[in-house]
């Protein structure tokens, strides 16, 4: 997880806020969807993002896909700046970081063939002649699991995990060095999920693709990532090698997400934790730690002074009393 050279992708105190109109008379308000996270990532590794609904997994997908610029901070794809890039710039970049997302009902046209859909990128970003191009949209359809008959059909004519894996050759089609896939698998059936995440695995060897994993659910990540990043509230709250943080979360929010998730082992759910009441709106904010409202260990200084994210022992943890916590 330390920064190397062979970066990929790196990401330094990024932030995302948004100002809302608090309704008639009330004047605007500012969510900090993303509140100054860093992290990197090298080719053929997977950076899993975890945290709960709400807590600014899907702002962080829409940075790194250039979707939207940052409220500041930097974020480097290959060694270039896109948060505050210019266009010619956003657009030669734009290519080499694909999206997959959670629901490929919504995210394929029902209107285009898959052969128009594998089309589209290939006539935008490559100078490929007809044949070129259908040369390489059958390979990706082999590659991802379908038949080549398959891409005289619309969306509608296949099962969600189909539809999943047309997703993934849309974003693979191209090469890209990235792959951002937000709740790649959520909405599958718990009996494909396991085939997806496989074919995610086997395009990363092929492809020495990067990929940023986001998902909601810990026991999904344990078998892609290598890292991981726990985010609480728009910050990180935890990051390092997902080996070390599965086998002993220091933060106690990731404490909590770890004994919630009921697929990981039991004799590794050492520490039980429940998780009490609600996620804080991000756009009012609990004071000093975000998380000492739900946290079994807060203290007064937790309610005050907001905890940097420092270095224990392998990883990053923002917590004042993590040591004792751990002792
Ligand atoms: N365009 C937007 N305008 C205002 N608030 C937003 C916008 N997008 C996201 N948010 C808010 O930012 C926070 C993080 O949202 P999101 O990134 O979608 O979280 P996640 O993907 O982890 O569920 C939420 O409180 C959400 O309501
Ligand atoms: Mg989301």
């Amino acid at each position: 997880m330390a920064e190397q050279n062979n970066e990929l992708l790196v990401a330094r105190d990024l932030t995302r806020y948004y100002e809302v109109s608090r309704g008639f008379l009330k004047g605007h308000a500012t969510v900090k969807a993303l509140n100054g996270v860093s992290f990197s990532l090298q080719p053929k590794r997977t950076l899993a993002v975890v945290g709960e609904s709400g807590c600014g997994k899907s702002t962080l997908a829409r940075q790194l896909t250039m979707i939207e610029p940052a409220t500041s901070g930097q974020l480097l794809v290959e060694g270039v700046d896109v948060a505050h890039a210019d266009k010619a710039t956003l657009k030669a970049m734009r290519s080499k970081v694909q999206m997959v997302f959670q629901n490929p009902y919504a995210s394929l046209n029902p209107r285009k063939t898959i052969l128009a859909t594998l089309d589209e990128p290939l006539m935008i970003n490559t100078g490929l002649s007809k044949s070129e191009r259908l040369e390489k949209i059958k390979a990706i359809v082999a590659k991802v699991g379908l038949r080549p008959e398959h891409i005289h059909r619309y969306p509608h004519m296949f099962s969600g995990g189909q539809r999943q894996r047309i997703a993934i050759a849309r974003a693979m089609i191209l090469n890209p060095k990235i792959v951002v896939a937000d709740e790649p698998v959520s909405a599958l059936d718990v009996s494909i999920q396991a085939q997806i995440l496989n074919l995610f695995m086997d395009l990363q060897d092929e492809f020495n693709t990067g990929y940023v994993f986001i998902s909601h659910n810990l026991s999904v990540v344990e078998h892609v990532a290598d890292d991981l990043m726990v985010m609480y509230l728009g910050s990180t709250v935890e990051y390092g090698s997902k080996a070390s943080i599965y086998a002993k979360p220091l933060h106690p929010y990731t404490q909590a997400l770890m004994s919630a998730t009921p697929a990981i082992r039991e004799e590794d759910r050492r520490i039980k934790i429940k998780i009490q009441g609600e996620l804080p709106s991000p756009l009012n904010p609990p004071s000093g730690c975000s998380f000492h409202k739900r946290c079994p260990h807060a203290s007064e200084r937790c309610k005050q002074e907001v905890p940097q994210l420092r270095q224990v022992d392998d990883r990053l943890v923002a917590c004042h009393h993590v040591e004792t916590i751990n002792a």
